[in-house]
């Protein structure tokens, strides 16, 4: 089973670049044309929130259009530049959102189960889990306590070393989830976005992956009182594997094709033997 994770698109109405640079719905278009390129295809994406970057109806009508041509599923979790029930309308005919309330759900496959839950605090960066998306992630799990799940949530639950991002973190709600987490090992893996970085940890007797976004990336800078600015890295996203005896498998991808692919062509010096 392979499952592609891309993250934080920002779209923005047609013609508009993201903060004045990014622009982001170039970029949208590249994801979604790797993400077709890719063989073997994923059998399903996930979008780990920041679809849009201000929640606007025509930048949601612009996710709807590219989502569409994927021939997969995609499952969307919102982050905080989206907005709940603009999102919850554009993805309606998808079938898998709620008609009210948070937009947390349960896809159900095998051989690993995905979990999404909804961290959009409105009026803040940082995200929350509200007590009913808790509740819903507990019954979740203990429905299936022996299929492997992924929990995808935008806001990353811990402290990462870049500041302005750990500022709005998941914040409301965050310790609750952990102990949710912890009492669950068939959680494989917490998948995450917003800080628009690769970032991995131990969390909760599981493993946290923060996806890079396919568009900007924040600024690498460990250093204590950092600015938050953004650099425009080459955008990646992250393909899930499962494998079976061994468990799920993360790889990072980049979005713009590279020179390549090349033999390895080993030189008579070589040590290794044939
Ligand atoms: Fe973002
Ligand atoms: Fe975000």
């Amino acid at each position: 089973m392979l499952i592609a994770q891309i993250s934080d698109l920002h779209l923005r109405p047609p013609g508009v670049p993201a903060y004045g640079v990014a622009e982001t719905n170039a970029f949208a278009e590249n994801a979604i044309n790797a993400l077709l390129r890719l063989r073997p295809a994923p059998e399903l994406v996930v979008l780990t929130g920041d679809a849009t970057d201000c929640g606007l109806p025509e930048e949601f009508a612009l996710l709807t259009t590219l989502l569409d041509r994927l021939p997969m599923p995609v499952f969307c979790v919102p982050g905080n530049h989206d907005r709940r029930e603009a999102m919850r309308a554009a993805l309606a005919p998808k079938g898998y959102l709620p008609a009210d309330g948070a937009l947390d759900f349960v896809v159900e496959m095998r051989p690993v189960r995905l979990i999404g839950l909804d961290s959009l605090w409105e009026g803040h960066s940082a995200g929350r889990l509200e007590p009913a998306s808790l509740d819903f992630l507990a019954a979740a799990l203990a429905a299936a306590p022996d299929v492997p799940t992924v929990v995808a949530v935008h806001h990353p639950p811990f402290v990462c070393g870049i500041g302005h991002m750990d500022r709005i973190r998941l914040l409301d709600g965050a310790a609750r989830f952990a102990a949710i987490v912890a009492a669950n090992p068939q959680v494989e893996r917490v998948i995450t976005g917003h800080h628009h970085r690769p970032v991995a940890v131990r969390f909760a007797g599981t493993i946290c992956q923060i996806a890079p976004s396919v568009a900007h990336q924040v600024t690498l800078n460990l250093a204590p009182g950092a600015p938050s600015d953004f650099v425009l890295e080459p955008p990646a996203f992250l393909l899930h594997q499962w494998i079976e005896g061994t468990g799920l498998v993360t790889h990072q991808a980049y979005v713009q094709r590279a020179p390549g692919p090349f033999p390895f062509v080993m030189p008579a010096e070589y040590p290794g033997g044939g």
